[in-house]
């Protein structure tokens, strides 16, 4: 194993953010979790698991056990008729799985195209986008524990998924490593598009879209309004879309008849975290060496690559008062803190 001793995690999270671990350990197998887990050290050390870290804010250096998966296995698990089950590794770059299933014709992750990470980070942050999430095609997540070595398969039920989240970021949860993905997928895909503007520009594309026609509309898409992490750091969306009571909608209505609001699960409505911070003048907005991004305000980027995770956090803080005073909405990070 290739164990590294006070490691900078630059390169390991798309803020770009010049933390270090104490710790730094790639592992490649089930074999080699067990045998960290027979370690007395390893067993008391404070643990992070880190995919490609796009979803992470370090606010200082990190003192303990950086895991990193380099897994990167991608078989088939069970072929019918309708579906093919693939077991992937916990280390493989989402985006080259969502290529190689969009490549073959599959159907279910062509809405999930670019975006950054892990499939193992995947199936812990439940990623979604335009009407999809990872947990619809989720079939098993394989998992090590931290403490015992003990294999874990988790059925999606046990996974507890809901908007952004899983069993696997609890406190409880994060003791199980994500080795394995099990994916199901359809061979005879029915195009999910349940956003207008994709529908829109997947249908001028082709009169019979494939998964892969999706794809590219879902890149063109993201491309022109999110920031490439290699080339100006951030996180995607920062904060979670909050979800309010309907009634609270109808108050919104009132003063902002054109507010964007989606349904949302028991009776609840999501509205656009971008859109309030947006109203609130903020896209542009520079605070240090942070930025709101003028193309799409739910982005926070690291501007002249000089930011520290604190000058993120005070920027992400600005913008949640203004849209607490604006609006009355405290809006939560989707970014996990880490300290
Ligand atoms: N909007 C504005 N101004 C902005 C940004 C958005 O007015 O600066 C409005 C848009 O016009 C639209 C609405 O807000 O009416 C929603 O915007 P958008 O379609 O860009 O999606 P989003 O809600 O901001 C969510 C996900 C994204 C995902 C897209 C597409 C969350 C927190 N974010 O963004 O996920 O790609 O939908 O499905 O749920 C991510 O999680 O990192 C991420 C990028």
């Amino acid at each position: 194993m290739d164990i590294r001793k006070e490691y900078s995690l630059k390169a390991h999270n798309t803020f770009g953010i010049d933390a270090q671990a104490d710790w730094f350990i790639p592992y490649k197998s089930i074999e080699e979790l067990q045998l960290l887990a027979r370690d007395e050290y390893f067993q008391e050390c404070r643990h992070l698991l880190l995919g490609e870290g796009s979803n992470m804010l370090f606010l200082t250096n990190f003192h303990g056990i950086v895991l990193h998966s380099q897994i990167t296995t991608l078989e088939t698990y069970e072929e019918d008729e309708v579906h093919l089950t693939l077991l992937v590794g916990s280390g493989v770059h989402w985006d080259d799985l969502v290529a190689y299933t969009c490549a073959r014709g599959l159907g279910g992750l062509e809405c999930l195209s670019l975006i950054p990470g892990q499939v193992g980070a995947a199936a812990v942050q439940n990623i979604g986008a335009y009407g999809a999430e990872i947990s619809q095609r989720v079939v098993s997540v394989h998992t090590v524990h931290r403490r015992t070595g003990e294999l874990r398969h988790f059925a999606p039920e046990e996974c507890d998924y809901a908007y952004r989240h899983s069993f696997f970021k609890t406190a409880e949860g994060a003791d199980y490593i994500v080795t394995h993905v099990l994916l199901r997928l359809d061979k005879q895909p029915e195009l999910q598009l349940d956003y207008a503007d994709l529908k829109a520009r997947v249908a001028a594309r082709s009169a019979a879209p494939s998964p892969e026609d999706v794809r590219q509309e879902v890149i063109a898409i993201r491309r022109s309004k999110l920031p490439d992490p290699a080339e100006l750091g951030n996180a995607g969306s920062f904060f979670m879309n909050p979800i309010v009571p309907p009634a609270r909608l109808t108050e919104l209505q009132e003063t902002y008849p054109d507010i964007p609001h989606y349904p949302a699960p028991e009776g609840q409505v999501k509205l656009s975290a971008g859109w309030l911070i947006d109203r609130c003048g903020l896209k542009g907005f520079v605070l240090g060496h942070a930025g709101v991004y003028p193309r799409q305000a739910l982005v926070l980027t690291n501007v002249d690559g000089e930011a520290t995770g604190q000058d993120i956090a005070r920027l992400a803080q600005h913008v949640q008062q203004q849209v607490q005073e604006c609006f009355g909405i405290e809006l939560q990070p989707e970014v996990r803190y880490i300290s």
